[in-house]
């Protein structure tokens, strides 16, 4: 494909090789995760949460994230996880049985029409969620949902610039893993700006991985 002006742009996220990806690697997805956990942890530290508040996972993935949200919403808050792979989201729906998490709801669909139950949400995560960040009508539907002052969170892998430019070696082949398009991927959090307030980029492991954070604007 190429723009008007003639140069190459990358093509977007494909849904069919995103399932497919997600059905091989459901098994294995948590152990493959375990490096990044720390980054996890930072990203939902950004999302300074308050017990009862409503939070959206979205791209919830295995439900890796939903124990550190449960501690920080508590019993009386709620969280709605958005995931398009049966294979990963049935982990997730294991893990919550497991916790015990009477407040987690589970909706298994593409996050750009997913219908997303209770009141509009306090906070959202996108974590490690490239193709959903990449695609307007998913970012669009999800901020319909959020409360103007939402905090909203993205993080997870970005091309690296700069003297450290050979980070790209490593970025490159784990974003081949678990992304299906790198459109974007010099500042994923690119299509987030035009409900947010200012974004707030913090990168790490040499500027290949990124946590970015924002509140909704108050007509977002
Ligand atoms: C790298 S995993 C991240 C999972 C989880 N957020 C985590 O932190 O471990 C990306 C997830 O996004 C899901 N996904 C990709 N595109 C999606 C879409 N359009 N709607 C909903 N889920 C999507 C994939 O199925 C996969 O589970």
């Amino acid at each position: 494909m190429s723009s008007k002006a003639g140069k190459a742009t990358e093509p977007g996220p494909d849904r069919r090789a995103a399932l497919a990806q997600y059905r091989r690697r459901a098994g294995i997805y948590d152990l493959e995760l375990a490096l990044f956990e720390p980054i996890r942890r930072k990203a939902i530290a950004q999302l300074a949460l308050q017990p009862g508040d409503v939070v959206l996972d979205v791209g919830c993935g295995t439900g890796l994230s939903l124990e550190l949200l449960e501690q920080g919403i508590g019993p009386k808050g709620a969280i709605i996880g958005i995931e398009q792979s049966p294979e990963m989201i049935e982990r997730a729906r294991e893990r919550v049985a497991q916790g015990r998490w009477s407040n987690v709801t589970l909706v298994c669909s593409p996050a750009e029409t997913a219908r997303i139950p209770g009141r509009h949400a306090d906070a959202v995560l996108f974590h490690f969620t490239h193709d959903i960040l990449r695609r307007p009508e998913a970012v669009a539907h999800v901020m319909r949902h959020l409360k103007p002052g939402a905090r909203v969170v993205a993080s997870g892998l970005k091309w690296a610039g700069g003297w450290t430019v050979g980070v790209n070696l490593l970025v490159l082949p784990a974003a081949l893993h678990s992304v299906t398009s790198l459109a974007g991927l010099r500042a994923p959090w690119s299509g987030l700006a035009a409900f947010t307030g200012p974004l707030h980029v913090q990168t790490m492991l040499l500027g290949g991985v990124y946590v970015a954070s924002a509140r909704v604007a108050p007509h977002g």
